[in-house]
């Protein structure tokens, strides 16, 4: 059991449009590597692509990573994006990639990171979160329907999807809402039909 007097959680925002911070990507990426997670797609976040300039120069690409640190290690990464009035998921939390070394794991870190990724949903006022997984993978299907997640068959006419690593993903929502009543305040006292949220 590693020691683990000097746990830390903290945010990683952008430095002028940039994830800037050389020593703590490398470490993000080594953890990643080290567990074989995503590690392409983790290294495409700090790429600093002409696309992702563009993107995120009309305020989107805005992927938002916590770090639990252990001393000066990086032990873990929660990344996650809102979607705020985007697509047909809105007012959505959606979680992206979540790791704890192995060495770390069952110790409280990965859910310490999950409820910074909650608090932010709540400073945001998103009220519903999604997230894909693995199909196949048991232990992951146990913890987010503990989490309250659920499959929601043909949402947004996908139940599966092959990611990048070849593996087929299935998405699920925790929908704590469904329906947004416009507040007549913003629509010159019209009473306006409810926004479609998540179905
Ligand atoms: C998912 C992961 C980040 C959790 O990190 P962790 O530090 O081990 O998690 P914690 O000890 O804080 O436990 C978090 C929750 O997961 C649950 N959990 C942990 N291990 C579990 C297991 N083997 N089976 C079912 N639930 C489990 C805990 O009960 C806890 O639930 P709670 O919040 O309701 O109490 C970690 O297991 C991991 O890195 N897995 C590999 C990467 C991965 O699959 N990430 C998710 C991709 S979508």
């Amino acid at each position: 059991m590693p020691r683990t007097a000097e746990l830390t959680y903290t945010n990683y925002p952008y430095t002028n449009g940039d994830r800037s911070d050389e020593e703590l990507n490398k470490q993000i990426i080594s953890l990643a590597r080290r567990n074989k997670f995503y590690l392409k797609n983790i290294q495409g976040l700090f790429k600093n692509s002409i696309s992702r300039a563009f993107s995120r120069a009309f305020g989107g690409g805005s992927t938002e990573i916590y770090v639990a640190k252990n001393g000066v290690k990086v032990v873990g990464f929660i990344i996650f994006w809102g979607e705020v009035l985007w697509g047909t998921c809105r007012m959505c939390m959606d979680l992206h990639y979540w790791l704890v070394d192995k060495d770390y794991r069952n110790m409280g870190i990965g859910g310490e990171l999950y409820s910074m990724m909650e608090k932010q949903a709540t400073n945001y006022g998103l009220v519903n979160y999604s997230v894909m997984y693995k199909k196949d993978d048991d232990m992951l299907k146990q913890l987010y329907e503990k989490k309250g997640y659920k499959f929601i068959p043909r949402y947004d006419g996908v139940d599966t999807q092959e990611c990048c690593s070849g593996d087929i993903h299935i998405k699920v929502f925790k929908v704590i809402q469904s329906r947004y009543s416009i507040p007549t305040l913003f629509t010159g006292g019209k009473e306006m039909p409810d926004l479609l949220l998540l179905r």
